[in-house]
């Protein structure tokens, strides 16, 4: 294991813009840097990268990161790799972590365990593969392939082969090998009943699995001969290393492709994928016969949004298939549907026409998902009222989750036609849809931009927050929430009193705020975490959260760094000038911050307790709720006299 000081030089000495910029045309745009984000598809750029806070942060897709996160969304390292790619960059000697022996024990037995199902999955493709080259009972595998029209390269490069017909050939010769049956279980290779064991595949053809960094990791078996009482396919059971719903087949090989033509085909078998690739068409990857799940289409989404799904032609599947697709259309892909001729599919039917006439059908006959689900229900729900008012909701839900206003327009007008329906109509619920999700979520670069402006113009009234009442309409909980922890996380170990050494930020806002527990379920980790390290006498600096081990804290840490929040740098920044004694304002502002918060909590606390004297039943209850009742209007009588001495700001 990495040591946690190699991590910390690591961390300390990689520049973003250097690794971003490796990869990334970067322009100066005041103190950040500005260039077309690469984990999605723009033509003005979006990307952020800020050497002096040494993150990245996409306003379009809404990806961000350090250094380190950045070459493992990108390069689609792992956590080491990355970590290694930066030493070797930055001329870090890696140090190896003295851990207590029994977690060396636990980690080398848990990073054994994988490993071995690993190096025992690379065996068991070796031996599937030697069996059917050069076995002479092995031969009808290779015949099968061949007669499918799978040509020896194209067997070589996906690692096919055959599994024997017999009991436990595999099994044994592993055995024999030194494997240990415990790993060959594991791995899902060898299934065991009472006191025997057996090969899990037998008699079939064998696809190997591979992971985003090619390792085998799983496999899916074809039967040769139609049979009723087998399935045509056996797959590898889930396991540590295999997670079906984190792996594409033909991914590992696709990869490159799909960067290079901004596009990624998805089909729903091995063999569709095979032959494809074969016909020169090696941008497509495969489900495995399920619906797209939301980590696969992460997995599609860091290299391209653009989904073009190949169906077979029939429509009972197709409408299936259809369902789930909304997901998609969130992550805010393109996502658009080819259906094949009838009774063909992509193996069938590249091979039947050839790669330059199946390219040129997929682009004639890609059609865009909505307007593909809307004409093909639309037809059906033409003489049912109710199934068409049903159909239209689900339709202006989908167009209401597109992220681009020209790409809603357009279907608005299609669809207003194919419903022969009024479009403003449309427009309307469309816009209704996109308020609310545009109150829901703030991380837009229009809404900083004008949240900016906003700002800005506060800023020329300073006064009068000062006599700005505390208003509750305007205030949640989640937004006081929100700028306490990034006044923690911003400004945490920044002191608050030159003369008293361990008077900082953080100190002071902790025990102003002492008794008071942070309710958002986004935020409570990191205060926790922040109160932690305190009591153990660590306060530390924005970069330990920007690059923390805890992915959500570092993601978490970005967000609110980079988002607009109620004390903008801006604002403050301003303040400075206008102000002579800069640090009282500071320390204002974190004091109103806190204030905020308790007075929210002390209203809603009131107003339970007040509902609660309504309800009450007997006198004792009545008498306990009527103290407390008395405390809470004291406390904010408290507030009150408080507020008159800090600045108020308020909130968004
Ligand atoms: N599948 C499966 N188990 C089955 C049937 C199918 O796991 N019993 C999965 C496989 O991943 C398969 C995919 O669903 O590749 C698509 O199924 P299908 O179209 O029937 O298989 P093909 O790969 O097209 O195989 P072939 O061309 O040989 O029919
Ligand atoms: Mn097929």
């Amino acid at each position: 294991m990495i040591s946690k000081f190699t991590i910390q030089k690591i961390n300390d000495e990689a520049r973003v813009e250097d690794v971003v910029g490796e990869f990334v045309t970067l322009k100066k745009r005041g103190a950040n840097l500005l260039g077309l984000c690469p984990f999605h598809n723009e033509k003005t750029p979006s990307f952020n990268v800020n050497p002096a806070r040494n993150i990245y942060k996409c306003f379009g897709c809404g990806k961000a990161g350090g250094p380190l996160q950045f070459l493992i969304d990108y390069q689609q390292l792992s956590y080491p790799d990355a970590l290694k790619y930066l030493a070797k960059k930055y001329n870090i000697e890696i140090e190896e972590e003295n851990i207590t022996d029994e977690e060396k024990q636990k980690e080398l037995e848990k990073h054994n365990l994988v490993e071995s199902i690993q190096i025992a999955n690379a065996a068991a493709q070796k031996f599937y593969t030697d069996y059917m080259l050069n076995n002479e009972s092995g031969r009808i595998g290779l015949a099968y392939f061949k007669e499918r029209g799978f040509l020896m390269h194209t067997i070589e490069k996906f690692q096919l082969g055959f599994a024997p017909d017999g009991f436990d050939g595999f099994t044994k010769h592993a055995l024999n090998e030194g494997f240990q049956l415990e790993v060959l279980k594991k791995a899902g290779l060898t299934s065991s009943k009472e006191n025997s064991t057996a090969d899990f595949f037998r008699n079939r053809v064998m696809f190997p699995i591979h992971n985003m960094t090619g390792k085998v990791v799983g496999f899916g078996g074809r039967i040769m001969v139609k049979d009723e009482k087998s399935p045509k396919y056996v797959n590898t059971a889930e396991s540590e290393v295999y997670l079906k719903s984190k792996l594409l087949y033909g991914a590992w090989f696709a990869k490159n492709e799909i960067r290079k033509k901004d596009e990624c085909l998805l089909v729903e078998g091995y063999t569709d994928v095979v032959s494809l690739h074969q016909s020169g068409i090696e941008n497509a990857v495969a489900s495995s016969g399920t619906s797209l799940t939301p980590d696969q289409i992460r997995l599609i989404k860091r290299i391209t949004p653009n989904i073009t799904m190949l169906y077979d032609g029939d429509a009972a599947g197709i409408k299936a298939a259809l369902r789930g697709t909304d997901l998609i259309l969130e992550e805010g892909m393109n996502v658009r549907i080819v259906v094949l001729p009838d009774a063909e599919d992509p193996d069938s039917y590249v091979k039947k026409v050839g790669s330059d006439a199946f390219a040129e059908f997929i682009k004639n006959n890609r059609k865009d998902l909505i307007l593909f689900k809307t004409s093909l229900f639309a037809a059906e729900a033409k003489n049912d009222p109710i199934k068409k008012s049903e159909l239209i909701r689900d339709i202006i839900d989908s167009i209401g989750k597109i992220p681009d206003s020209i790409h809603r327009s357009v279907y608005v007008k299609e669809c207003s036609q194919l419903f022969e329906m009024d479009e403003q109509i449309l427009i309307t619920e469309v816009n209704k849809l996109r308020r609310k999700k545009a109150n829901d979520e703030q991380t837009t670069i229009q809404k900083q931009d004008a949240q900016q402006a906003k700002d800005s113009k506060q800023d020329q009234l300073p006064d009068s927050f000062h006599q700005q009442q505390f208003n509750e309409a305007n205030s949640n909980l989640h937004v006081l929430e929100r700028d306490i922890i990034r006044i923690l996380i911003e400004f945490g170990s920044w002191k608050v009193d030159e003369e008293a050494e361990a008077n900082t930020v953080a100190a002071y806002m902790l025990d102003d705020l002492e008794g008071i527990e942070i309710e958002t379920l986004r935020f409570k980790p990191v205060y926790d975490l922040i109160k932690r390290e305190f009591l153990q006498g660590n306060v530390h600096d924005e970069k330990f959260f920007t690059a923390n081990d805890d992915e959500q804290v570092t993601n978490l840490a970005i967000e609110l760094l980079t988002q607009p929040y109620s004390l903008s740098d801006n604002w403050w920044e301003k303040y400075k000038i206008v102000i002579p004694d800069k640090k009282s304002v500071f320390i204002k502002d974190i004091q109103s911050a806190c204030i905020r918060l308790k007075q929210f909590r002390n209203i809603t606390e009131l107003k339970k307790i007040e509902q609660r004297i309504k309800e009450a039943k007997d006198e004792t209850e009545l008498i306990k709720l009527m103290k407390l009742h008395k405390l809470l209007i004291e406390q904010k009588k408290e507030f009150a006299r408080t507020v008159g001495n800090v600045i108020y700001r308020p909130t968004t």
